[in-house]
């Protein structure tokens, strides 16, 4: 089995940090030409740095997901410089804890505004593109949160629980033009957003690690090497028949 991303023309939103960010690295290191998106300039400089010597490339694409204009801008830009897209990886999203009773109405749009609306209209103009261009795997990154989820989580909870739902409906729906869609349970990682949570929480890495190895049965949190192999698995072509699915990476978590 060859895991090959050579030459292939990529998309991930939210490839400005944690696993988004080494995913980019690892796809540009394979021979990819990544785009990606967020708001964080700084850090997309410093990846696109890293990645001057891969034989593939990666842009950025400054979009900010609470604007579907900017959304259809990304895609726009991608259409015009490839005239193609083979793989679309959804990454980005926030994760504010807030139970059913605590949740304001600002928080609650704010997640479902990132976490499933911009993912819907990503994945609208992703999968436009590919209809056109002979078909393309979409990955988009869930939780062990979208059955129930956690009870400080319940928006959050909800908006993957809606992203699960598209991927199965692009899954079924869009195969006949080729295009598949899976979704990843990501397990407990420490990336950026995270850790700033647990920060603002009064946890430290060392002790959000030890608690979450009590948490995980395999002992120990998810890391982005740990996840970003099985994303480029689902993007490239060793894949192909794989479309549909719930593809978990998380150490055996359950909520
Ligand atoms: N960490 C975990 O334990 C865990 C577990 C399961 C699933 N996940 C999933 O992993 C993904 C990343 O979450 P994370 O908390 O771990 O964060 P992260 O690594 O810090 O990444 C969040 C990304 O989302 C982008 N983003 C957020 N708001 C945006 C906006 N308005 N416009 C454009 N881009 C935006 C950020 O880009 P900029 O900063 O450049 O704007 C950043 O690249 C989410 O889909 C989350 O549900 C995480």
């Amino acid at each position: 089995m060859e895991i090959s991303l050579n030459k292939k023309v990529i998309v991930i939103s939210g490839g400005t940090k944690g696993v988004g960010k080494q995913l980019a690295l690892q796809c540009a290191a394979d021979g990819a030409h990544v785009v990606i998106s967020g708001r964080d300039e700084a850090s997309a400089t410093s990846i696109i740095e890293a990645a001057k010597k891969s034989p593939g490339t990666i842009e950025f694409k400054k979009t900010d997901l609470h604007n579907v204009s900017s959304i259809r801008e990304l895609f726009a830009y991608v259409a015009d410089k490839y005239s193609k897209l083979d793989g679309f990886v959804n990454y980005a999203g926030i994760t504010p804890a807030a139970s059913l009773i605590e949740c304001s109405e600002s928080l609650f749009d704010d997640v479902f505004d990132i976490d499933i609306k911009a993912a819907f209209f990503c994945c609208q103009e992703a999968v436009k593109l590919m209809q056109k261009t002979g078909g393309g795997s979409i990955v988009l990154v869930g939780s062990t949160h979208h059955t129930r989820g956690k009870k400080d989580r319940t928006a959050y909870a909800c908006a993957k629980g809606a992203l699960y739902t598209l991927s199965n409906h692009i899954g079924r729906h869009y195969a006949e033009d080729k295009i598949r869609c899976n979704y990843l349970v990501m397990g407990w990682t420490p990336t950026d957003g995270e850790l700033a949570l647990r920060k603002s929480q009064g946890m430290t890495e060392k002790e959000l690690r030890e608690k979450a190895a009590k948490a995980i049965p395999m002992g120990r949190m998810t890391e982005a090497s740990d996840i970003v192999p099985g994303i480029m698995y689902l993007l490239c072509d060793s894949s192909a028949m794989l479309t549909g699915s719930e593809f978990t990476i998380n150490g055996g978590e359950l909520i």
